[in-house]
């Protein structure tokens, strides 16, 4: 470290996708199509629950804070590759390379809380229905969204931080299509131990203790139907955790897939594949897998589009 002509990075190079350049336009229309799919997927949802009242219940503002947060996670990352794609000019100035780091985390960290305080909404539903406007009032809700934030700025601020101390010399090519913090510690010539520490304990501990939550809550409410089995029960336990419980095996199984069963032939593009899958197909689907079987959301479509039609013939 010492010694080593220390001539700082301005900038990095993302490498991004690894495309063929006959294939790069093809690549670039699904891209494009998936980002504008996200977009809208989520913003219908946060438009619908914002203008129909009958979806001002706790389950939906929750899921209206998920599909923000699937937003802006999509957002973090899709228009620069978007860019990067066209332009042909891979390069991503070193302020901007951290600033991307920070919210891909913040906003990977928010949606991983969100799902928690949405399994524990689902449980006290099932568990305790006529208890359940009594339990989760205005106060626990807001509890539960403004905790997320809070402990998903310091912990993003944590590994923000500890990577601004580290020194990039001469290698700033990251073989990647975001500024991915792995990606970004193998290049650094500096000391990385402490930032993978924190990294190995905080990361999984944040990782590790949602998924616990979760688990717990779901290990409730199926102890809590088989102890009175009835098909009415099994139905609503399905209609209301259902797409739930998809949300989660979708974002848990690519986390899982992508640390903790690291094949020996872990190439750059699995790596590349799995980020894909829950940075770019994970916050388009759930606004799909939330809004296709589900009544209410319907219905708050059939009403606020007729509300619509209404105001513009009068
Ligand atoms: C998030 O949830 C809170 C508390 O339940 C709610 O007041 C707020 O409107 C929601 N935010 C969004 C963007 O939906």
């Amino acid at each position: 470290m010492t010694g080593r002509n220390e001539t700082t990075v301005s900038e990095f190079l993302l490498l991004g996708l690894p495309i063929k350049s006959e294939h790069q336009n093809l690549f670039y229309a699904l891209f494009l199509a998936m980002y504008v799919t996200t977009t809208l997927g989520n913003l219908l949802i946060l438009v619908l629950i914002c203008l129909d009242p009958h979806l001002h219940t706790p389950m939906y503002l929750f899921l209206s804070n998920l599909s923000f947060s699937d937003l802006c996670f999509s957002s973090v990352t899709m228009p620069k590759l978007l860019q990067n794609m066209q332009s042909q000019d891979p390069s991503i100035p070193y302020a901007g390379c951290l600033t991307q780091m920070y919210f891909f985390l913040f906003f990977a960290d928010l949606e991983d809380f969100l799902l928690v305080a949405m399994a524990y909404d689902h449980y006290v539903a099932i568990c305790f229905p006529l208890h359940y406007t009594a339990i989760m009032g205005p106060r626990l809700c807001l509890f539960l969204v403004v905790l997320p934030w809070i402990l998903t700025t310091f912990h993003a601020m944590l590994h923000t931080l500890l990577m601004a101390r580290l020194h990039f010399c001469e290698d700033n090519v990251i073989p990647h299509f975001f500024c991915d913090s792995s990606a970004l510690l193998k290049l650094s010539c500096s000391d990385t131990r402490v930032n993978e520490l924190v990294i190995f304990f905080v990361g999984g501990l944040i990782i590790v203790i949602p998924f616990l939550l979760i688990i717990m809550s779901y290990a409730r409410i199926v102890s809590s139907i088989l102890k009175v089995p009835s098909a009415k029960g099994i139905c609503k336990a399905f209609s209301t955790c259902g797409s739930h419980l998809t949300v989660v095996s979708l974002f848990y199984g690519t986390i899982i897939g992508l640390y903790l069963c690291p094949s020996a032939n872990n190439s750059a593009v699995k790596e590349t594949v799995m980020s894909m899958m829950y940075t770019v197909v994970a916050p388009m689907l759930n606004p799909f897998i939330y809004s296709l079987r589900n009544r209410d959301m319907k219905g708050a479509l059939r009403r606020v589009f007729c509300k619509k039609k209404n105001a513009f013939s009068l």
